[in-house]
């Protein structure tokens, strides 16, 4: 195992109902919040009305944002920073997916500093990520997920695009930690069947990335991968067949949290190749995050990991696929088939042309892919590093 140092300062309430301690929950860190959330779901469902109820009661002032879109844009942040500062918001209040997440965090991150966010995103490339990077100071941040998918709840990640310059990247630091996130499965229940979907193929990724790609002698990790990524399959199922499946909810929304909160991969280490080129794809066509991570799976399984790990790959479909093959390689291929089915049972399986993506944009999303995803390198790493010919490649075979 390699040595790792591990901090995860997020406080949890979790289970069902428990929405309802909100007011109680956020007055004990700050009496005026900006409360951001997206464009219909919050208040479509009635969620926003029992957290601003419950604020209130609690006698915490807040002031709504609610124009977070699905991949959160550079532009909204910086407008949400500007009314946090205006306003004088202590605190920022995330209630929603991964997109109302990761805004609430780029958010606080604007309204202490007052720069730009696209700042801080392309710090790497100017070389102020030396003052900049990793983020060391925002407005707190507390989370309601509605949805389980992303692991932002309790993570110290924000993921934004800039839709100018069709730039998608992480930005992350300490400062990002959510002070407390209030995980209520029953929030869940409203997710439809393609979100509910895509939401589980997100957090099975940020399972096998480092599963596939990290150091072999983490037996404790892979264990605990193995485990989180059955109960994902298991009850992705179960939730879609009946959306208020109580057990089932529960399950994917804890599992979403422990997939990217750094659990798994300390001590084993690993890269995210297929987020880095699924980015690109959300960022140029605005897709769910989800579907694109499922459309590029099996090309980068097929293609790449295939051909490096065999044998780790034919460990995951063993202990996640029920796979019986003996022999390594044959066993790796019915991983993937398995996947496959996986993918398609649970309505998440589809490809580039099917959500709108041009054939002729291909080499250019390949060559943003490791500008972007490449952080100064001329490669993606992961089972072995990618170059723009291979990435490509990947995007071909995920085509059509
Ligand atoms: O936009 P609203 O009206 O809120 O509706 C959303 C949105 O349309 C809807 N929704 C959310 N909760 C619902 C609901 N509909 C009915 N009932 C509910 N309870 O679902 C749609 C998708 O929401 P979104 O927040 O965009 O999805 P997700 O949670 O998958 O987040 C995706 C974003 O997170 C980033 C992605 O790149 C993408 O930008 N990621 C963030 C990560 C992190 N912070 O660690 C890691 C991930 O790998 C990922 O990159
Ligand atoms: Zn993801």
């Amino acid at each position: 195992m390699i040595p790792f140092s591990l901090h995860i300062p997020t406080k949890i309430y979790f289970g069902p109902g428990r929405v309802e301690e909100v007011g109680d929950i956020v007055k004990q860190y700050a009496g005026r919040v900006l409360l951001v959330t997206g464009r219909t779901s919050a208040k479509k469902t009635g969620v926003l009305d029992r957290v601003a109820d419950r604020l209130r009661e609690a006698g915490v002032e807040f002031v709504l944002f609610d124009k977070i879109e699905p991949n959160p844009r550079t532009s909204t942040v910086d407008e949400g920073g500007r009314i946090a500062r205006e306003e004088g918001c202590q605190l920022v209040l995330a209630l929603g997916g991964g997109s109302a997440m990761d805004a609430a965090k780029a958010i606080a991150t604007v309204a202490l500093s007052g720069l730009p966010i696209y700042e801080y995103m392309s710090g790497n490339r100017t070389g102020r990520w030396k003052e900049l990077l990793p983020i060391q100071e925002a407005l707190p941040v507390i989370t309601v997920p509605t949805l389980a998918a992303t692991g932002s709840e309790s993570n110290s990640t924000a993921v934004i695009t800039n839709w100018e310059t069709k730039e998608k990247s992480g930005i992350r630091g300490p400062a990002l930690f959510p002070k407390a996130a209030i995980l209520d499965p029953e929030l869940t229940y409203t997710v439809p069947a393609n979100y509910t979907a895509d939401g589980a193929v997100d957090m099975f990724t940020h399972l096998y990335e480092g599963y596939l790609t990290g150091d072999e002698h983490a037996h404790v990790q892979d264990e605990l991968t193995e485990g989180l990524m059955r109960n994902v399959v298991r009850f992705a199922r179960k939730a879609i067949e009946r959306p208020d499946h109580e057990e089932a909810r529960a399950h994917l929304l804890w599992t979403s949290t422990l997939a990217l909160n750094g659990i798994t991969n300390a001590g084993r280490g690993g890269s995210y190749p297929v987020h880095q080129m699924e980015h690109t794809v959300s960022a140029y066509y605005d897709i769910s995050h989800g579907r694109g991570l499922a459309i590029l799976a099996p090309a980068y399984f097929r293609l790449i990991v295939l051909e490096d790990r065999p044998r780790r790959l034919a460990r995951l479909g063993r202990q996640v696929f029920q796979v019986t093959a003996g022999d390594d390689r044959r066993a790796a291929e019915a991983t993937i088939e398995a996947f496959e089915a996986w993918l398609r049972e649970i309505g998440a399986f589809d490809t580039l042309k099917g959500v709108g993506v041009r054939r002729e944009d291909l080499r250019m999303m390949a060559e943003e892919t490791i500008r972007v995803g490449g952080k100064g390198e001329k490669y993606l790493a992961g089972t072995r590093p990618i170059g723009v010919e291979e990435v490509l490649r990947v995007y071909e075979a995920a085509y059509e």
